[in-house]
């Protein structure tokens, strides 16, 4: 799955100029203590490292390999893209209670074509030269067996397979994560933590959609799944015989679902925008996508609806939670009672707004920012 930041381009409002100078130096979106560009031309490995705070701890976050194919200037849209996903993990890392900051780095290229063990290699290296400034691990275009291959040259490593020591497969405690924050918005909305015969819809049942479809039918929810791959709706079927799951024909079918308590978007980011929003029948979107909102705004359009919405860079914190108990030698039962304090913290969010007369995103921030010191 490949999945782009709506805002690898020049963030809106930002001073003309260099794009990528501006938006580090002069924008609101920048303020990144660091950013590196790494190039190893025998490998071919051309990559960027930007590193947004370590005011609580050294920066985590995966790296992203990808080519930009529809841009442009493919190179700069990778350092923007960098750029916005650490600040991102600052503010996903410090609501999580972490004691991280955010980074984020970007491989530049098709995974398909270029990446090799001495790509990979050469990556872990530039890591390993920042001293422990920035942990690596997994993200789109990235897999365990490529951590394995990093850590080789760079103990600053984590999303490593289990065989070397690592968490694996980060989309367990996602999902957990992502049902806590569900749990949450039916406390907040209902008067009680559970999703006991509500209507659920999960859209895009891959690694995180599966394993949350399991919680919300034991916890004795319904629900309805859909995937555009047809093999990945089968699947999840037949892993629940019997259960009141079901599928709806597509993305669009399943928001417009009668009935539908809660949505949660599980596939790729922009999942809420001017197409969406107004047709919601969901009570509350609580889901596991990055950049759920298509750009700023859609929040207060929601609010507007009535629509409560969890914030998805609080309630998918469950993977950067295990990952970050990877430093600490993983234990799968320590970083699952990291991850349930996520229905604490979507609650304290949704509190805030509440008293401060703000949609839950703005609330989050300021949370995230009082824990930051910013
Ligand atoms: N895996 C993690 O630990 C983790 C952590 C934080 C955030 N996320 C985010 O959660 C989302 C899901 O991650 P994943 O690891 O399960 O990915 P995945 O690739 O395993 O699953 C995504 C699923 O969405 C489906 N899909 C794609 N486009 C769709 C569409 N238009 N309509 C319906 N289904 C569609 C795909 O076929 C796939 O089955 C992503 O946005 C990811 O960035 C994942």
């Amino acid at each position: 799955m490949i999945e782009v930041s709506p805002s690898a381009s020049v963030p809106a409002g930002a001073p003309a100029g260099d794009p990528v100078i501006s938006t580090l130096f002069r924008s609101e979106q920048g303020g990144h203590e660091q950013v590196v560009l790494c190039q190893d031309r025998p490998s071919g490995l051309k990559a960027v490292i930007a590193l947004h705070s370590t005011a609580l701890g050294p920066a985590l976050g995966g790296t992203r390999f990808h080519a930009y194919p529809g841009s442009a200037d493919p190179e700069q849209a990778a350092v923007l893209d960098a750029l916005n996903l650490a600040r991102g993990m600052s503010y996903k890392n410090a609501l999580a209670g972490l004691d991280h900051g955010g980074g984020k780095a970007v491989i530049i290229g098709d995974p398909e074509q270029i990446k090799t063990e001495a790509l990979l290699r050469a990556y872990g290296r530039f890591v390993a030269s920042l001293g422990g400034r920035y942990v690596t691990a997994c993200d789109v275009g990235t897999y365990v067996q490529d951590m394995d291959v990093v850590a080789r040259e760079c103990r600053w490593t984590t999303g490593r397979s289990p065989e070397s020591g690592g968490a694996g497969d980060s989309s367990v405690l996602t999902a957990f994560g992502v049902f806590q924050g569900m749990r949450a918005c039916a406390q907040q909305l209902w008067g009680a933590p559970t999703l006991r015969g509500r209507l659920v819809g999960v859209a895009g049942v891959g690694k995180v959609g599966k394993h949350l479809v399991g919680h919300l039918l034991e916890d004795g929810a319904r629900v309805v799944v859909t995937d555009v791959r047809e093999e990945s709706v089968r699947t999840v079927l037949a892993a629940h015989p019997g259960a009141p799951v079901s599928a709806a024909a597509d993305t669009d079918a399943l928001i417009r679902t009668e009935g539908l308590d809660l949505y949660a978007p599980c596939a790729l980011g922009g999942a809420l925008n001017e197409e969406t929003v107004p047709v919601l029948t969901a009570a509350a979107v609580c889901g596991a996508a990055n950049n759920q909102l298509a750009h700023p705004g859609v929040e207060k359009d929601l609010a507007e609806r009535g629509i409560l919405y969890a914030p998805d860079y609080v309630v998918n914190a469950g993977g950067v939670i295990q990952v970050a108990d990877e430093l600490h030698g993983f234990d799968f039962a320590r970083a699952k009672a990291k991850a349930e304090k996520i229905h604490a913290t979507t609650m304290a969010i949704f509190e805030r707004a509440e008293a401060d007369g703000v949609p839950p995103v703005a609330a989050a921030d300021r949370l995230a920012e009082q824990r930051m010191g910013r």
